[in-house]
């Protein structure tokens, strides 16, 4: 199919549903092979229509009937992914019978077989492959859902609600009826029927209720779930301190499934999670994932207000709830955790993911105008920077009226379908603002850049700031943003200076300046001499200074002094980014001249050994840049400049420091103590295992590492002392791998972190290795958590292999991505994105890329994920 064929939607055709859906029976045969769907809807025209609209694909129709009569073939017409009935009553029945084998479902979207289990993923259009249906969030309704199926093989049945019937029927069989008291669109429809272990347990909420929590997963796999229900439970409790928002239900399920396309999914008090996002224990899971459970369980459990009591009137509003909800778990980590070292972290993928992504082919606004699939939009834009959307509203209301916004918000909106313009509306109302030329940073992709330059002048310093956002997609002109930025003063010695703005009579050590114009002048007075600034404090825009009135040394002052600990941290990034980009440039002109980095390295250390600072916040700062972030601040990547001069400066900071890591690594090993997932705990191991790393660049250190792999009793160490041996020549690296295979070979979601050990590795025999890997008996191409161990981190974590010269990398990854295109779309249209940085390599690398894109938009049938993808990557 050609461009032009492809069917783009659009915000500006929005148009309401003209019927109501009252209320929606659905009856499930369960069957693998062939599950039968009754689906019951009792409907009222609400619109001038005269026919019945209702999207389906992927099943066979069985029967169709009105009011309780058959319908005979001429009345509607069924294709197209659509079911139309012609001339339909202003209230009426409709019966649906439709047919389909779940077994055969590789998509993983509607109703489909995981490991022995029925399950579901409807959003974002998945319902339409169960039965015809209205299938888009603005339809709501009742949902009462009967399941019938094999009481041996699928002893547990569930659905959203409340059960309110079961027992047994004939051929050993039995049923369950689930009835769900609130309205919902049919996205977040669930149902789960297998032979699985529960684990029980409760929560009393502050108004005195119980509810009744389950997790459900692989017997076997009880003990593995504890620390995911702790933290249902802290997400339950801290929603309702710092929302006000309480449970609505009497129960809570969450369901782990193996092959699932994403992290998880807020199903109405029926959550499906991939396991993934669930199993965690000190043997198998890394303190990264235990973080990762937690968010992700109190992701979805926040959705239970932001998203279904409130959903979204249509998919491009879907960082209503997605950007909200982000914020909500972005806060809940901060809470639980080192709220500064969430900061880091959130920039660091925010800087990795996101802006990469607004500044390629693919940037599109966080609420965006059109798409083709809309599964191609959970996007880092509409997550992340969306959640950095709802940050800045919360800066410039203060948490007061933020939470006044919220309370508004949820009164006017509750129990309704609404767009990310009635949320900010809400905010504007709530705290006395006028957000108008805010929210522009929903409708205007690209990533600001700043400029800020300074002058002091009699007593009088004053920063000029000028925003810039270059060209996107479809968006040739650009407006300027209202921004926060929150700066702060510090003199030569460290010490902070009052920020006190000219004609003002408040000084305060740290402000939020508003940007409103493409170019500003903020002047303050007070000051006897001239400060450095810090810049950006906490991240509060996410922008990219491109360019600061520092030097090195204010630089290396800002590290050792800011008293906000972000911008610490931050001054070292930038520190070392000026740095390595300067390494890149020499290298490239053939000079062995590079900077002087013994400042930088002298400072980091200094950081390093500071004992008044937490040891999480000291990891941090021992990680370089990646070398994503850096490749984004050229014109021209030079992938093997950067991987070279990133591993020479590391080279550095291992000679100069190599009597401090071995302290480090000793010290800090040991105040971790035994294993608990604790953060004070990973703090002090992310630490230990920042040290080894740099150890580790050297191989004399590789029987440290076995050491510590064999010592280990706990994942983050294994894995911390496999990734050092995973780069090194050395027997050691097969003897811990080998051991690693032999240890979890029966445990496929462990494994996984085995195979993307191997696809990270930059030994040069990589690519052969994952070919063979391929083969493997515990891969498959159809479930997606191996293919992104595998492929995935290929793609988007080993830079200089996936680009590597004779394009053998791109070859591979297209192949994948062309085998999923039949088998799952979704997964390989994701697969494909890294492919879409062409433009900014060499010539030889930009014609094997685009050879590749080409060769993927010249394949017949191409799916609409994948399609729209390389088309919009090529253009
Ligand atoms: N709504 C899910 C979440 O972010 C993500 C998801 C989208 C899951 C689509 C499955 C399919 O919480
Ligand atoms: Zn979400």
């Amino acid at each position: 199919m050609k461009t032009e064929e492809r069917r783009v939607i659009r915000l500006s055709e929005y148009a309401p549903y003209p019927f109501r859906v009252d209320s929606l029976a659905l009856a499930f045969d369960l069957d693998p092979a062939k599950t039968r769907v009754q689906a019951t809807l009792r409907l009222t025209r609400t619109g001038t229509a005269a026919d019945l609209e209702l999207d389906g694909e992927d099943m066979t129709l069985v029967s169709v009937a009105l009011d309780g009569e058959t319908l005979p073939a001429d009345r509607y017409t069924a294709g197209d992914g659509k079911l139309v009935v012609r001339g339909v009553p202003d209230a009426f029945t409709l019966d649906v019978v439709t047919e389909f084998a779940p077994a055969e479902n590789t998509k993983l979207e509607g109703l489909y077989v995981s490991d022995g289990m029925f399950c579901t993923q409807c959003e974002a259009q998945g319902f339409r492959r169960i039965t015809y249906f209205p299938d888009r969030p603005d339809v709501m309704t009742r949902y009462t859902v009967t399941l019938r199926a094999d009481k041996a093989a699928y002893p547990v049945l569930l659905s959203n609600g409340n059960r309110i019937e079961q027992g047994d029927l004939d051929g050993g069989r039995h049923f369950a009826v689930w009835e769900d008291p609130f309205n919902k669109p049919s996205y977040l429809f669930a149902l789960v029927a297998g032979d699985l272990e529960r684990v029980q347990d409760g929560f009393r909420t502050r108004s005195g209720r119980d509810i009744e929590l389950n997790i459900w997963v692989e017997h076997g796999n009880g003990p593995r779930c504890t620390f995911a229900m702790e933290s249902l439970k802290k997400a339950m409790k801290w929603d309702e301190d710092v929302y006000g928002l309480e449970y609505d239900l009497d129960l809570f399920n969450v369901v782990a499934v193996s092959a699932f396309n994403m992290g998880a999914m807020e199903n109405k008090s029926l959550n499906i999670f991939n396991a993934k996002a669930i199993l965690a224990d000190p043997d198998t899971a890394t303190d990264a994932e235990y973080e990762y459970v937690e968010s992700v369980v109190a992701h979805e459990y926040f959705h239970n207000w932001t998203g279904n009591r409130i959903t979204c009137r249509d998919w491009f509003q879907l960082s209503l709830k997605e950007g909200l909800t982000v914020f909500r778990d972005q806060q809940f980590s901060a809470d639980m955790r080192s709220a500064p070292v969430e900061r880091i972290n959130q920039v660091r993928s925010l800087r990795g993911r996101q802006f990469p992504e607004d500044g390629g082919p693919l940037a599109h606004p966080v609420r965006p105008d059109s798409y083709i699939e809309i599964n191609n939009f959970y996007t880092a834009t509409v997550y992340d920077k969306g959640a950095e959307v709802i940050r800045m509203m919360h800066r410039l209301l203060g948490a007061e009226a933020y939470r006044k916004g919220i309370d508004l918000y949820v009164e006017r909106h509750d129990g309704t379908a609404a767009t990310c313009d009635d949320f900010a509306a809400a905010m504007a109302d709530a705290g006395g603002r006028d957000l108008s030329q805010f929210k522009l940073w929903y409708s205007q992709a690209g990533t600001p850049q700043l400029r800020v330059t300074e002058t002091y002048e009699d007593g009088v310093y004053a920063l000029t700031i000028r925003q810039h956002t270059d060209p996107t997609p479809g968006q040739p002109d650009k407006r300027p943003l209202h921004i926060p930025l929150e700066v702060g003063f510090l003199d030569r010695t460290g010490q902070p200076l009052p920020v006190r703005l000219e004609g003002e009579d408040t000084a305060a050590d740290s402000r939020v300046l508003e940007l409103r114009e493409a170019e500003q002048t903020f002047r303050f007075t007070g000051l006897a001499e001239k400060p450095v600034p810090s810049l950006n404090r906490g991240f509060t825009a996410p922008v990219r200074l491109v360019e600061t009135p520092h030097t090195d040394a204010d630089r290396a002052l800002l590290m050792a002094h800011d008293p906000d600990t972000f911008a610490r941290w931050e001054a070292g990034q930038q520190y070392a980014v000026d740095l390595l980009l300067k390494m890149v440039a020499a290298r490239a002109a053939g000079s062995n001249e590079g900077p002087d980095t013994a400042a930088f390295v002298e400072a980091l250390g200094s950081s390093a050994a500071d004992e008044s600072l937490d040891a999480a916040f000291r990891a941090q700062v021992l990680t370089l840049p990646s070398d994503d972030f850096l490749a984004e601040q050229m014109a021209v990547i030079d992938i093997d400049g950067i991987h070279a001069a990133r591993e020479a400066l590391r080279r550095d900071i291992a000679r100069a420091h190599g009597a401090l890591f071995r302290r480090l690594r000793d010290t800090h090993r040991a105040a971790a103590g035994p294993f608990a997932p604790t953060a004070e705990g990973a703090g002090h191991r992310a630490l230990a295992n920042a040290a080894l790393s740099y150890l580790g660049l050297d191989a004399a250190n590789a029987k440290l590492a076995l050491e510590q792999y064999r010592a280990a009793d706990n994942m983050t160490d294994a894995m911390a002392a496999l990734r050092v041996l995973n780069d090194l020549d050395v027997p050691e690296r097969a003897e811990a791998l080998d051991h690693f295979h032999d240890r979890f070979k029966g445990d496929p979601l462990v494994l996984d972190k085995w195979f993307s050990l191997q696809a990270m590795s930059q030994r040069p025999d990589t690519l052969a290795r994952l070919k063979d890997l391929m083969g493997h008996p515990a891969f498959s191409m159809r479930n997606p958590n191996r293919v992104r161990a595998l492929i995935g981190v290929f793609a988007n974590a080993n830079p200089v292999r996936f680009h590597a010269e004779d394009g053998a990398g791109y070859a591979f990854l297209v192949d994948r991505v062309l085998e999923l295109n039949s088998l799952n779309p979704q997964i390989g249209a994701r697969l494909l994105q890294p492919m879409g940085r062409w433009r900014r390599m060499e010539a030889a690398r930009k014609a094997l890329m685009t050879r590749e894109l080409d060769r993927v938009l010249a394949t017949p049938d191409l799916a609409p994920d994948v399609y729209e993808i390389a088309s919009k990557a090529r253009a």
